[in-house]
């Protein structure tokens, strides 16, 4: 069994209050927890056992605090698959949010876009997952105290929760697309031919990560929503080749736009 209760313990220790709400928040996203009221920064590196992460953009630290009225942490800096750490490495933050009693995650990720009514710059509520990574985080024994050892995975989303969210930027005027998000393992982008066959999947994004955390979030039965920010078309999409500089760039670019749909996706919870 892994050493979630050590890493809690760890953790535990330096808490005033316990979160009631994660989140995650993929590159060039962190900047986020710059608002959030008396933070507290633990480090991966104190936390025993907890993977450190290694990707440009990403310090790698668990940030606490008060985050529009709500008690919250954030991973700055997640853990890819393609960094070479193990699956249920990718996934173990999740049981740890799971120990110190978070009920409501919220992942954000930057994807490729494959839906051509897609720009750089829209925002999309992930709604379903193909899992084409082909890794599992709960291969192995199954910790029973977690959740089953064969989860459901017919909702991914916790559709209430996107329900009052959709209704917030309605009235707020900002756009909120939904999709389908294809896992791939990068961390070379994807072939013309990789796309086409994700169109015809059913795949709307393109990314390389939030699968692992998704499936962790669904057998520990953790209320989830995922937020994915369209930094660029996919291979063969437009004639442009892809850049990491590029997705950085749109990611900084939409800083005000995201910003206001992470508040309103955590206002959200008050309301479910
Ligand atoms: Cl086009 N593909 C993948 N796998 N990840 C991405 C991406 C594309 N754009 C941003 N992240």
């Amino acid at each position: 069994m892994r050493l979630y209760t050590e890493m809690k313990e760890t953790v535990v220790r330096r808490l005033t209050t316990f979160p009631k709400v994660a989140m995650i928040l993929g590159s060039g996203l962190g900047y986020l927890t710059e608002q959030f009221e008396e933070p507290l920064a633990i480090d991966y590196r104190e936390i025993p056992g907890f993977p450190t992460a290694t990707v440009e953009g990403h310090s790698g630290r668990l940030v606490f605090g008060t985050f529009q009225g709500l008690p919250v942490v954030a991973m700055e800096g997640r853990f890819h698959f393609y960094e070479g750490h193990r699956i249920e490495d990718v996934s173990s933050p999740i049981y740890l949010f799971k120990e110190l009693g978070v009920s409501n995650l919220l992942i954000t990720n930057a994807s490729g876009g494959i839906n051509r009514s897609f720009s750089p710059g829209d925002i999309v509520a992930v709604t379903d997952i193909i899992n084409f990574g082909f890794r599992n985080p709960l291969r192995g024994e199954n910790d029973r105290r977690y959740g089953p050892r064969f989860p459901d995975m017919s909702e991914i989303i916790d559709f209430a929760w996107l329900k009052v969210l959709k209704s917030r930027l309605e009235k707020a005027k900002i756009d909120l697309k939904e999709g389908t998000y294809c896992w791939t393992l990068g961390p070379s982008y994807e072939t013309p031919a990789e796309i086409r066959a994700f169109e015809f999947f059913g795949a709307d994004l393109v990314g390389m990560s939030t699968v692992p955390e998704v499936i962790a979030a669904r057998h520990c039965g953790i209320k989830l929503l995922v937020l994915s920010c369209v930094t660029n078309m996919a291979s063969g999409i437009l004639k442009e080749k892809l850049t990491h500089a590029d997705v950085v760039k749109t990611a900084n670019r939409i800083r005000p736009k995201f910003t206001a749909v992470v508040q309103h996706a955590v206002e959200s919870i008050k309301e479910t």
